[in-house]
């Protein structure tokens, strides 16, 4: 079952055009967005594997489990896939996305409730139920954050801290700005020389890291040609503002929503794309 998002009742002007923008950029790149990240898949994968044994390291399996962001839902799936028995709940701003992940859930006969939602609105616009203090784990992965300004951390934590039960986790994971900021720094030097080859993939969806240190996500189709020869590349681009995640400011902010702890893991994932990933687990 996918629902609508009760978002258009409520008071959401300050946020709405960010959400928007990014709902509409989902939208496009669904189709292409396991091809473009067929390293991604297999690196969630990974990822999943790892945010599992954090969990599990920390307590049982939860029973009532939400993925934010959960974009087209594979971290669900493999979580089903690990022999999670427990409630899946997923939402994302994109309803392309969700289709997608409905579509995996019920060809893997993973159950799940899936809705249009944001995590910076109230009730995660759910709508019709409270979902206050219900979950035992709430996840929000593959780097999301760095789709909100610094200005709605405060708000994603303080909401996702409401929906946690007492004692339940928040597990997000992020590609440190700094580090990122550092290398496009010598992706930049590497094709002005004339060297491309090196960082195009970084290059291509990492510009424009200017004066606020704002990437600008822009995927071309060349990319897609990449993993299927038999496609003839066709440009296509999806430009996107998004900003890096720098640590300093998530754990000022979860600290300020009210979280009890948190702890850093990070971990190199990915093949041929190596992902230095951080993971922050916070307990309520
Ligand atoms: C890079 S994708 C990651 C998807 C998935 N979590 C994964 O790891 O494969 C980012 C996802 O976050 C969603 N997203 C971005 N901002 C959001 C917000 N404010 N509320 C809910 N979802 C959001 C996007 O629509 C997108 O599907």
């Amino acid at each position: 079952m996918l629902r609508h998002s009760a978002k258009q009742q409520m008071n959401v002007e300050a946020t709405q055009t960010f959400s928007q923008q990014t709902a509409e950029y989902y939208n496009q790149l669904a189709e292409y967005y396991d091809l473009i990240y067929g390293d991604h898949v297999q690196a969630s994968k990974q990822l999943v594997e790892r945010a599992s044994q954090i969990v599990l390291e920390k307590g049982k399996v939860p029973s009532k489990v939400l993925d934010v962001g959960c974009g087209n839902g594979w971290d669900i799936a493999h979580l089903g896939e690990l022999g999670w028995n427990c409630s899946f709940y997923g939402c994302d701003l994109s309803l392309t996305m969700l289709s997608k992940a409905r579509q995996i859930h019920d060809d893997l006969g993973v159950k799940s409730t899936l809705w249009e939602g944001d995590i910076l609105y109230d009730n995660f616009g759910f709508g019709d139920d409270d979902l206050t203090a219900q979950f035992d784990l709430i996840i929000f992965r593959g780097n999301s954050l760095g789709h909100l300004n610094y200005e709605e951390y405060l708000t994603a934590f303080t909401n996702v801290f409401k929906m946690l039960k007492n004692g339940g986790m928040f597990l997000y994971d992020f590609r440190d700005g700094y580090k990122l900021f550092e290398l496009n720094q010598a992706v930049e030097i590497l094709n002005s020389q004339g060297r491309d080859e090196t960082g195009y993939h970084l290059a291509a969806y990492f510009q424009d890291h200017g004066s606020n240190v704002r990437e600008l996500y822009h995927l071309l189709a060349v990319l897609v040609s990449w993993n299927d020869p038999t496609q003839l590349p066709v440009t296509r681009s999806f430009p996107i503002a998004a900003h890096y995640v720098l640590p300093e400011l998530t754990e000022k902010n979860v600290r300020d929503a009210g979280f009890a702890s948190q702890e850093e893991i990070t971990d190199r994932v990915g093949e041929s794309l190596p992902t230095l990933r951080t993971f922050i687990a916070c307990k309520s």
